[in-house]
Order: structure tokens, then sequence, then C-alpha cells
């Protein structure tokens, strides 16, 4: 692998279509192999904006848009970081052959809708998962869970993230309302719901997986250790690493994560999404990305996510070993504003082995996440207690 100069005509240039704060961290390691980036949201100073190269606003499920600002920019590996990406535009691109598509084009039509990833692992590759249905109607959905899925069950967009469009559903009169908020908050509406009988898992584990060149130029497949986290109205609120499991658990994780991430192909990292119940172990979904409970590798791992990602792309070795136990927590807005301020910062950063990260995103929502306190400890308890009082001590205010 050769690396140009950034600025310059012999420059490496990585495209990120999506720039939250995933993307920031991810900038910030590309950029240290002297990589160009080029960071692109739907909004203008979006976090990586704040640390690329260059930046551009585009409708990035605008197949036209997107294809013209890559014949513009002609970059050498454009890098999803989002779900809702003109992706059929992608896999034109790819057929020219003139760029990278991380970690390929089919990946990232896969992931981007439930129904193509929940089908490939489940029909295809034979991986356990909850039992789930597809519906196109009201009627569709109900018969589903009538006949099938039962009840409690999670009804979901077949194109949303981070929660959005998702809820639990416990009894009968719940049915409706679950369907209308499905169809009217995802990203993009496919016309289509999935529901998915509730698991009562003991955990929940991402275990990112990379795969990357060894020395012999051949694809490897690496794993780190995995992260235990905890979600609420399906979006991420704590994470920790190592998360304890049984051996045969582990393994089982494992082979999954092998299988998913073999039959998708590519160099790069994944986040595969588990659940853990007792030894069985169930495929939940992947990211063909960083995920966002890994954060917590940027105190746990000498290579957090973002650099294993950054050299997995650029082809080079890895090392996915565990540094120290750690602990992630989240600091949601708590408001809607723009421009807010932070206050606490020092008395968050007394609390011992921990940081802070700010995202710097221009609008605050209540359940937006602003930034992230990470902390390292001798046990996992004791780093998540320490992430979670230092998040709590961050404030944000609206500025007036
Ligand atoms: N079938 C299920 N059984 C139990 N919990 C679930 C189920 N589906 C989702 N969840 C919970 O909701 C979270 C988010 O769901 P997920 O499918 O990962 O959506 P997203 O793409 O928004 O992350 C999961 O991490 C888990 O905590
Ligand atoms: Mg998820």
């Amino acid at each position: 692998m050769k690396i140009g100069t950034a600025l310059t005509p012999s420059a490496t240039k990585a495209l990120l279509l999506g720039s939250g704060e995933l993307g920031k961290e991810l900038t910030i390691s590309l950029q240290r192999y002297g990589i160009e980036v080029i960071a692109v949201d739907r909004y203008q100073n979006a976090p990586a904006q704040h640390v690329a190269h260059r930046n551009y606003v585009i409708d990035m499920t605008d197949a036209d848009a997107v294809k013209k600002l890559i014949a513009l920019e002609r970059p050498d590996f454009i890098i999803p970081e989002i779900e809702a990406i003109a992706t059929q535009a992608l896999a034109d691109i790819e057929k020219e052959g003139l760029c990278t598509i991380v970690p390929n084009a089919r990946a990232i039509q896969l992931t981007m809708n439930r129904e193509g990833i929940r089908t490939l692992a489940s029909e295809q590759l034979k991986i356990p998962t909850s039992n789930y249905a597809f519906a196109q109607s009201f009627k569709e959905l109900q018969a589903a869970v009538d006949n099938n899925i039962g009840y409690p069950c999670f009804i979901k967009p077949t194109m949303s993230s981070s929660g959005k469009g998702q809820s639990k559903v416990k009894s009968p009169d719940q049915l409706k309302q679950a369907w209308d908020y499905a169809k009217s908050s995802g990203r993009i509406d496919t016309g289509k719901v999935i529901v998915e009988a509730e698991i009562d898992f003991d955990f929940e584990i991402t275990l990112l997986t990379v795969r990357a060149l060894n020395e012999n130029n051949e694809v490897k497949t690496y794993f780190c250790e995995p992260i235990g986290h905890v979600q609420e109205n399906g979006d991420y609120r704590e994470s920790w690493q190592p998360q304890k499991m049984s051996i045969s658990a582990l393994k089982a994780a494992q082979e999954i994560a092998f299988k998913v991430t073999n039959e998708i192909g590519g160099l790069g990292l994944f986040g595969v999404e588990l659940f853990i119940k007792e030894d069985s172990v169930l495929f939940n979904e992947i990211s063909p990305r960083p995920h966002d409970t890994g954060m917590v590798t940027m105190v746990t791992q000498k290579q957090n996510e973002f650099e294993l990602h950054t050299r997995a792309i650029l082809g080079l070795p890895v090392n996915t070993t565990l540094w120290k136990a750690g602990a992630s927590a989240v600091i949601l807005g708590g408001l809607n504003a723009q421009g807010v301020v932070y206050e606490g910062l020092a008395e968050a950063l007394a609390v011992p082995g921990t940081e802070i990260r700010l995202f710097a995103k221009p609008e605050a929502f209540v359940n937006r996440r602003m930034g992230v306190a990470l902390a390292n400890a001798e046990t996992v308890q004791k780093a998540r207690e320490r992430a979670v009082k230092a998040a709590s001590l961050v404030s944000i205010k609206s500025p007036g």
C-alpha cells in the first residue's frame, strides 16, 4: 500500500459518507497516516467536519448527488458511516473499479435494510436469531404476531438505526401505535416493518470483528474482547469491555461473527451485535463499520476501533488485544437548543481514570448523544461506576 501526501496531487483520499462522532474519531485516525479526509453529511458542522480537510453537505440518499461528488473528489476510499445512503450509486461506482467502497457495496446494501441482513444470516447462513416476520400492512403485522411471533415483541422499521421508530409491544392494544410509529419514523420508508419475538437475554454484546491482512497478505479475522452494553429505547447508554462470558458462548459468538463477516467480505472492522442467554448466542445485527458501543475501546485498547478500521482498510497489520478494563457512558442533550454550553468538565474529570469527549454538534436534542464519558478501573464494575458518574457531572445548558 502506497500513501500519498494529503493536499497534494499524490494524496490518498478517503470520503466519509456520514460525519458523526464515530466519523470524527475515524478522521483523526486516518489523518495520523496522512490520509486526506473529506467529510460529508446532510447538515453543516457535523462532528467529523470539524476535523476533516474539507466537507460537503448533500442529501446522501440522492444517488445523483452522491455520484456527482465522487466524480469531483475522486477518492481512493469511500467510507459509509451511516445507513441511509443511496446504495445503488455505491454499487455503480464499485463496478467502475476506481475506488474501494469500505468494506464493499454489497455489505452496505445488505446492512442498511434489516430485511437484507436478517434473511442472509437466518435463511442463508442458518445462524440463530429471534423469531421474526416482515409486514407490509397492519393486517399482515397482526396476522404475523397472532399466528407466529406472539407477545412481547419488537416492531422496527426495516430501515432505521439508534432505535428510531422501534417499540416493544406487550399486548394487542399497543400494536397499532407501534405500526404507526415504525411507519412514520424510519429514515426511509421501505413500506415494510420487521416484527421480532422478544429475546429474554442474560446480556447483549458487540463483538468487534476485524478483517485485515496478515504478514503474508492474506485476509485474517481478528476479534476484540466482547463489549457489554445497556440500551434504552433501542439506543445505547453504557458499554464496557471486557464482558465476562462462558468459553462456549464466546466460541459460539466468534463463530457467528466469522460466518457473517466472511460472507460479507472486504477489509475493515465490523460491530456484530449478539444476544447471550446462558450458552446460546443469537445474532441481532451487524454494522460494517465502527460501532457506537465500541467507543469504549478509546480507553481499553491500544488500537481502538477507529485505528483498527483505518489499519484494516489500508492493508496494515492489526492488534486487537485488550489493554485495560473500561467503560463508557453517553452524555445526552437533555434539552432542545442550538449552540449549547457545557459545564462541569472539571468535576467530571476529577473522577479518577476518566476522559470526556464532546462532539460539538451544533444542535442539541433531549435524547441526542452530545458526548461520552470514558473510564478505566481495575474492574469493569468500577469503570462503569466512574463513567456513569463522570457523564452525570457534565451539564448541558442553553447559551442564553
Ligand atoms: N428481539 C429483541 N429482543 C430483545 N431485545 C431487543 C430485540 N430487538 C431489539 N432489542 C433491543 O433493542 C436494541 C436496539 O435494537 P436493534 O435491532 O439493534 O436496532 P438499532 O438498529 O436501532 O440498533 C437492542 O440492542 C436490544 O437491546
Ligand atoms: Mg443495534
